[in-house]
Formats: structure tokens, sequence, C-alpha cells
């Protein structure tokens, strides 16, 4: 098989470590997913949910699970990821498509039908801003009425103040279920050693370009979705929706 490039700033490497430590460098995951899938408004038979950037496919196997009528398309820059979340939707026994994209490109905006709900986690700040704003008016103009756009994502800290309590939430978080799954913190100095925690120093790596909340909702208020509104919040990761009429 040819060899496909890495999608830009993330590795195949990548995915396999953040399959293995997703579950301790995420706040709160099993929340974030049950509240994506808890906004996505009721799906007639046979509507389509796009999750852009599905990695491992936790969060389409909720939706397939949530909707069992509807048809899951998963997207994402990594063969190793795409694999993994076809595994999962295939297990789950949903309608299904999986498909390799680069977010920042524009060509796979285009889709064969109205699209009932787009969800995106934690990948959303690989977008700068305008590309962030661009992509939320592509995805309004591919939804059908009625239908949702639910992004959770890292945002950007407006004060010092915050920055400094987000970066010490989340490494609480990890502290958590480090304790919880393990007994013990190693996985809270793997995390600091990697420098995953994007609060502690931000702007390190040019790839994560999160940007404030505030923007994020005006964005998809001028991308004509309505009913925009903030669903939960910890350590800096935001999950807020919108509607279109
Ligand atoms: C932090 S992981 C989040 C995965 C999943 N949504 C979750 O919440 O568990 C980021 C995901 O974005 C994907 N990704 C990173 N850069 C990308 C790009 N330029 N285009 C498409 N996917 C990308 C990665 O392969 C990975 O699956």
């Amino acid at each position: 098989m040819t060899e496909l490039p890495d999608a830009p700033g993330w590795s195949e490497d990548d995915s396999r470590h953040f399959i293995d430590r997703g579950a301790y460098f995420v706040p709160e995951r099993e929340t974030q997913i049950d509240t994506i899938r808890g906004v996505v408004p009721p799906a007639p038979d046979g509507a389509v949910i796009v999750d852009i950037c599905c990695g491992e496919g936790l969060l389409c196997e909720a939706l397939a699970r949530r909707f069992p009528k509807a048809e899951i398309h998963a997207l994402d820059g990594s063969r190793t990821m795409l694999a993994a979340a076809k595994a999962r939707l295939e297990a789950a026994g949903a309608a299904h498509r999986t498909t390799l994209i680069d977010i920042a490109e524009t060509g796979w905006r285009a889709f064969d039908r109205p699209i009932h709900a787009f969800v995106s986690s934690l990948a959303v700040h690989h977008l700068a801003g305008p590309d962030k704003a661009r992509l939320f008016g592509d995805l309004t103009a591919a939804l059908a009425p009625g239908g949702a756009i639910v992004i959770c994502d890292l945002v950007e800290a407006q004060r010092e103040a915050g920055l400094e309590l987000w970066k010490r939430h989340w490494d609480d978080g990890v502290r958590e279920r480090s304790l919880a799954l393990d007994g013990d913190e190693r996985m809270l100095d793997i995390f600091r050693a990697d420098g995953w925690n994007y609060y502690a120093d931000p702007g390190a790596d040019p790839v994560d370009t999160p940007s404030p909340l505030f923007d994020q909702m005006l964005w998809m208020a001028e991308a004509g979705l309505t009913g925009i509104d903030v669903h939960w919040l910890r350590a800096g990761h935001a999950i807020f929706s919108g509607v279109k009429p």
C-alpha cells in the first residue's frame, strides 16, 4: 500500500500515543462524549452525522448507539485513527463511511446530501482563527435545516488568571485519572514531560492555535447558526454548538 504523508503537525505515532493516553489526558472524557451526543438534535432515519477528526471513534460509536438509524461519517487525517474508528463502528453495527482528510483543506466539505450534524472533538484548534470561521461557514452551508454543529475543543484564555487556572485544572484532571486508573501519578509525570498541557506554555507548538470561545460563538452566529450555547467547560476544554434555522 502507498504510504500517505502524515497530517500536517500530527503523525501516526501521535495517533498511537493518543489512543494509549487519551483516557488520562482528556478531562472527563466520558462526560464530554455524553454532552456532545446529548446536544445533537434527534436524528431522522437515514440522517448523516459527520465526526471531523474522529480519532479512534469513541464519539462515533456513542453517536451510533444513540442514533442507530443514522449514518456516521468518520473523517480523520490518520490512517491509524480511521482503522480504529471503522472497527468500532462495525462492532456497533452502524451504517458508516470513513474518509482520510486534511481538516485545513476545503475539498472534503462538499457532501452529496444535507448533513444532520457535524461534531468535532479536540481538533479544530489546529486551524487558525479565520480558518475556523471559514470552516463554520462551510459546515453551516452543508447542514440540513434543524441540523447542528457541535464543537468540543481547547479555547484560548483571555487573561493571565484564566490561563493559570486552566493549566492547574488540566493537571488536576490528569492526576485524578492517573490515580483512579493506576493508583499513582505516573501518567501526570508523562503528561508534563510530553508538554501536553497547552496552558503551561501556549505557543510552544505552532500547530496548536486555539481561539477565544467568545470569538468562535460569534463566528457560528456569522455563519447563520442560532441557539448558540456553551454546554460544558473544564480546564479550557469547551463544548459549544449552534443550530441551522
Ligand atoms: C487530539 S486527537 C482527538 C481525537 C478524537 N476526536 C477525540 O476527541 O478523541 C486529534 C485528532 O485530529 C486528527 N488530526 C490532526 N491533524 C489533522 C489534520 N490536519 N487533518 C485531519 N485530521 C487531523 C488526528 O489524527 C487525531 O485523530
